[in-house]
């Protein structure tokens, strides 16, 4: 993830006028933000600011404005009724690798120069942070940051919030802080009933918590998640020695022992290192987990784990000394939704995509995001021409969270539903949330034909899209099966076909029948596996007999399957029998080369156990590999996709980004920073030359 260490450059500011300019602009947005939730800045845009606002303010310490929001918790808004007895501070951030280490050398300075007992590395998760107060076990009173000092009494929310049970397993008085924020389906159920009751949907996620934490009077309750990650002793309770002493990692522990939300028994635990190195490479794991969670996080947080260094190290009038941000690149920006398309999928899917003015995401230029299906952009209220937040984390495809309803000018146009269906004109099946085309997969006859054939799936020369137009149209195949029974004498009907072409497309029909059975699998499109899954899918079972056999429960054993998709997959293979049943007829190979069927528990019978020494035995078993670059020597040629299934059928399992997790970098002509952060990591990193050398024997 080289893209953690894109340090947000500050925005360069001249003079004393550009630098109350800067502030002014500051002070609106965050006045926005923290009164309505919703300003027309997005993060990265606003962090960028306030560092050109305190890089101008450290070069003039004597013209510091005196509202500029460097110089209070929370910019100085939002002062509610309840006196906070610590402040609630804020977090420094640092973008880079070096910016952290100067950092921890600062922290280790005002040990004077002792080492960190150990470093707590945790998620920095993007809601909006609470106090939760209990006594002796029982819940009695929320409050928000509000300024730092003062917040907001949200005590109406109590029993509305997963992760802060009324009451705790022991009877303490402590008050509990941490950030209360929405998965993606506590989201989706908010919006759906804000835009039930006649009100705009949220902007994105962030804002629903807000305002569902601070809406008093609504007729309706909206689920939360708290997750904790400070607690302190009650004031009057001083002497009760249940927190006394523990590091932060212990601490975030007892809390879960005390039935508090927590990260902990999660990939994102609060785990402690030693080293700046350990500190690192965390920091980089939670940074590439982010894309698959259910809740948002904008960066990582490291703290100084021992109570006693936190206490030498001390606290600034707005942040701890001895905590900091790794800021991630943002993942949300704000931009202008243009047009929504509609696609249909192979599977008559009928899906919205949203046409953005191109906005920088996280160092993506992004133009398309997804709109999901119809209900979806009913329920986010969007309209053509508003100010949308886009987000995209990691690899996950970008989404649109919601609208600014703020900076809405009044021009905005509705969407346009369509009535009938965008390719074929037919009617519509709308009994699901995602609309399909009522003639299903015959809607997209061609187009499924065209993806079966396609590089990825059955790599068919010289099947392009005019002959398989005409092919269909003629009524010679109905769909990619038919084409094995194609005959020389069909192909000589077509439009300017002659008899050597004619041969050469039998040629290539008849080499597609001996592809290894992932790329049959992937030609049958089946609804949720691409190239990757369909290369599991085929390496785990080996045999599209043993595929056909296997149930929900044995295809969600298959890595990224899980229970939702298991399924669907089942009932895609059902509808999909006479294609397959076809394929077998016309002599299709249906195995997987290199498959050893993975030994049973008891490894008893002898065919079992040289199975599995088989296995072992590959000159890749058990190792994650990283292809980069272009491929030379004997492997030059070989496309990204060939190269994982070399890779799988040598035991290995191909993976696209370099982790920690990583053992095996083949780094090619021009790899650039996925063999920069190999080398960074110490990861063995081979020549396409030495790989092939390794595979002698197993070369396809
Ligand atoms: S510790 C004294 N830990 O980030 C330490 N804060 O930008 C103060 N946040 O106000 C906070 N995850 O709302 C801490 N693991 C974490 C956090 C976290 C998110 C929020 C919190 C804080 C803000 C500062």
């Amino acid at each position: 993830m080289t893209q953690l260490s894109a340090a947000a450059p500050a925005v360069g500011l001249v003079d004393e006028a550009a630098y109350l300019e800067a502030v002014a602009q500051a002070r609106k947005a965050a006045d926005a933000y923290y009164g309505s939730g919703e300003s027309g800045l997005d993060d990265e845009t606003y962090d960028r600011l306030l560092r050109g606002i305190t890089a101008w303010e450290d070069a003039h310490p004597g013209q510091i404005a005196a509202d500029s929001p460097s110089q209070q918790v929370a910019a100085g808004v939002t002062a509610g009724d309840v006196a906070h007895t610590v402040a609630m501070l804020s977090l420094g951030n640092v973008f880079s690798d070096e910016e952290l280490t100067t950092w921890a050398i600062s922290v280790q300075r005002r040990l004077g120069g002792a080492s960190v007992a150990g470093w707590a590395v945790e998620p920095k998760l993007d809601g909006v942070a609470l106090a939760a107060r209990y006594r002796e076990g029982r819940l009695v009173q929320l409050v928000t940051r509000g300024d730092g000092t003062t917040g907001e009494d949200v005590s109406h929310t109590i029993g509305d919030i997963i992760g802060l049970p009324l009451t705790l397993t022991e009877p303490v008085t402590i008050e509990v802080r941490g950030e209360v924020l929405m998965t993606e389906d506590q989201f989706a159920a908010a919006n759906a009933l804000r835009t039930a009751h006649g009100a705009t949907a949220f902007a994105n996620r962030r804002n629903a918590s807000s305002g569902s934490l601070r809406a008093k009077d609504r007729a309706y309750r909206v689920g939360q998640t708290f997750l904790a990650y400070a607690a302190l002793t009650d004031p009057g309770h001083t002497d009760d020695p249940i927190l006394a002493g523990l590091t932060h990692t212990r601490l975030v522990a007892r809390l879960a022992a005390l039935g508090l939300g927590t990260t902990a028994d999660t990939p994102l635990a609060t785990r402690s290192y030693a080293t700046l190195d350990e500190v690192l490479d965390r920091v980089r794991e939670i940074g590439a987990l982010r894309a698959g969670l259910d809740i948002e996080l904008d960066g990582a947080v490291i703290k100084a784990d021992n109570p006693a260094d936190q206490i030498l190290a001390g606290t600034g009038s707005r942040t701890p000394h001895w905590a900091t941000a790794f800021k991630f690149p943002a993942a949300q920006k704000i931009t202008v939704l243009r047009a929504v398309q509609w696609s249909v999928g192979r599977t008559g899917v009928i899906a919205p995509r949203a046409v953005l003015d191109p906005v920088d995401v996280a160092g993506t230029t992004i133009t398309y995001a997804t709109l999901h299906n119809p209900a979806d952009i009913a329920r986010r209220g969007l309209m053509l021409g508003d100010h949308v937040i886009v987000y995209r984390a990691g690899d996950v495809i970008p989404r649109v969270e919601g609208a600014v309803a703020g900076l809405r000018t009044g021009t905005e146009q509705p969407i346009d539903i369509p009535e009938l269906c965008p390719r074929c004109g037919g009617g519509i099946d709308r009994s699901q949330e995602r609309w399909r085309c009522a003639r299903g997969r015959a809607c997209g006859q061609k187009e499924a034909i065209r993806y079966a054939v396609a590089r990825d799936a059955l790599d068919i020369d010289g099947l392009g899209e005019k002959i398989i137009v005409q092919l269909v149209d003629k009524g010679l195949i109905e769909d990619f099966a038919d084409l094995f029974t194609l005959t020389h004498d069909q192909l000589l009907t077509l439009d300017r076909s002659g008899a050597k072409s004619a041969d050469n497309l039998i040629a290539a029909i008849e080499t597609a029948k001996t592809k290894p059975l992932n790329r049959v699998f992937c030609a049958l499109g089946v609804l949720g596996t691409g190239r990757s899954m369909s290369l599991r899918i085929a390496a785990h079972f080996g045999s599209m007999q043993a595929i056909r056999d296997a149930d929900a429960v044995a295809l969600a054993q298959v890595n990224g399957i899980g229970n939702d998709k298991a399924p669907v997959i089942v009932q895609e293979l059902a509808e999909l029998a006479p294609i397959i049943d076809k394929l077998i007829a016309a002599g299709v190979n249906m195995s997987q080369p290199g498959f050893v069927p993975p030994a049973s528990t008891d490894a008893e019978t002898d065919a079992e156990t040289s199975a599995q020494n088989a296995k072992s035995e590959l000159p890749l078993a058990g190792l994650t590999v990283v292809v980069t670059g272009t491929m030379t020597g004997p492997l030059a040629d070989r496309s990204r996709t060939e190269m994982t299934e070399l890779i799988a059928q040598a035991g290995g399992r191909a993976s696209s980004s370099v982790s920690a997790r990583t053992h095996l970098v083949v780094a090619g002509d021009n790899a650039g920073s996925k063999h920069d952060k190999a080398q960074a990591l110490g990861i063995e990193t081979i020549t396409p030359e030495e790989l092939a050398h390794r595979l002698a024997g197993h070369l396809t």
